[in-house]
């Protein structure tokens, strides 16, 4: 068998100017291409390489999450027993939120086939962006918005949090493409141990388009189940506090507080 190459490669939010170079390059040279993205995204890749697969048909309301991305890699890998370059293309990071691109890569591994994963512009890069947050400054987490609520997790209120697919909230059969409020009102009240009720919470989506503006909507967390979420919301948590110095590391590095002046230290003691 000669073996197949695979790339995994991000279209980033924006498809106009967040494609890399590097991804431009896989994409245009590969024997087949597969991707999950449609419209400007997908036109945009027919022009690179007019042999596209798109595999949207892969998902329908009803059918299990879970299977749609199983059959989406078996699609991916296919064409690599016969020794083709497979590129599969992903919106934001590839990396990011996406089991059939690392479970493709694995499987493309073990099979004995080159297998690559190029990073993209993610959701969270452009949040970066947008609500002026410097993961520096505060630490910042983030987690998957069902996985949060259902693990007890220990997490840091004076850190930012970052919860994302919030619009998948109660859709536990992973078919339904849509969230139930009951479900954010307990998010919420979770939360509400750890932040204040009326804790501003950032539903934020990138805008997909250079010229639109992206979507900012605060609501307080007391409030959070009347907030509408689509596909591409995630949620913004700023923190509630600063975070409290260690006395006891001070000393034993033998250091004062006033000679502190990085990250969040530098930032609360400006105000
Ligand atoms: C399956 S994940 C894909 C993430 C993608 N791979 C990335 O790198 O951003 C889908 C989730 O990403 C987030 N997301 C996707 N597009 C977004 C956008 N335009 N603005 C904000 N968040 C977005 C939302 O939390 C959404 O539920």
């Amino acid at each position: 068998m000669v073996p197949g190459r695979l790339s995994v490669v991000g279209t980033g939010i924006r498809p106009g100017g967040h494609l890399t170079r590097e991804a431009q390059h896989l994409l245009r040279g590969a024997d087949r291409v597969f991707t999950v993205v449609d419209g400007l995204t997908l036109d945009r890749l027919r022009e690179l390489n007019a042999r596209v697969e798109s595999l949207q048909d892969a998902y329908a309301v009803g059918r299990r999450r879970d299977d749609s991305y199983a059959e989406m890699v078996r699609r991916i890998l296919a064409p690599l027993d016969e020794g083709a370059h497979v590129c599969a293309a992903f919106y934001g990071h590839p990396g990011v939120f996406v089991w059939p691109a690392h479970e493709a890569i694995r499987q493309a591994r073990a099979a004995g086939h080159r297998a690559v994963m190029y990073p993209g512009i993610s959701a969270e890069d452009c949040l970066f962006a947008d609500l002026g947050l410097d993961p520096a400054l505060h630490g910042c987490q983030s987690f998957e918005a069902t996985d949060f609520l259902l693990h007890a997790r220990r997490f840091d209120p004076t850190a930012a949090l970052i919860l994302w697919q919030p619009v998948t909230l109660g859709d536990l059969r992973r078919d339904a493409f849509e969230h139930d409020p009951e479900w954010v009102k307990v998010l919420a009240e979770v939360l509400a141990a750890d932040y204040p009720a009326d804790h501003p919470v950032t539903v934020y989506e990138a805008a997909v388009f250079p010229l639109d503006e992206p979507r900012r909507e605060q609501v307080p967390l007391n409030r959070l189940h009347e907030a509408r979420f689509s596909q591409v919301s995630t949620l913004y948590l700023p923190p509630a506090a600063p975070p409290a110095l260690s006395a006891e590391r001070l000393e034993r590095l033998g250091i004062s507080e006033s000679e502190l002046t990085f990250g969040a230290y530098q930032l609360h003691r400006r105000g």
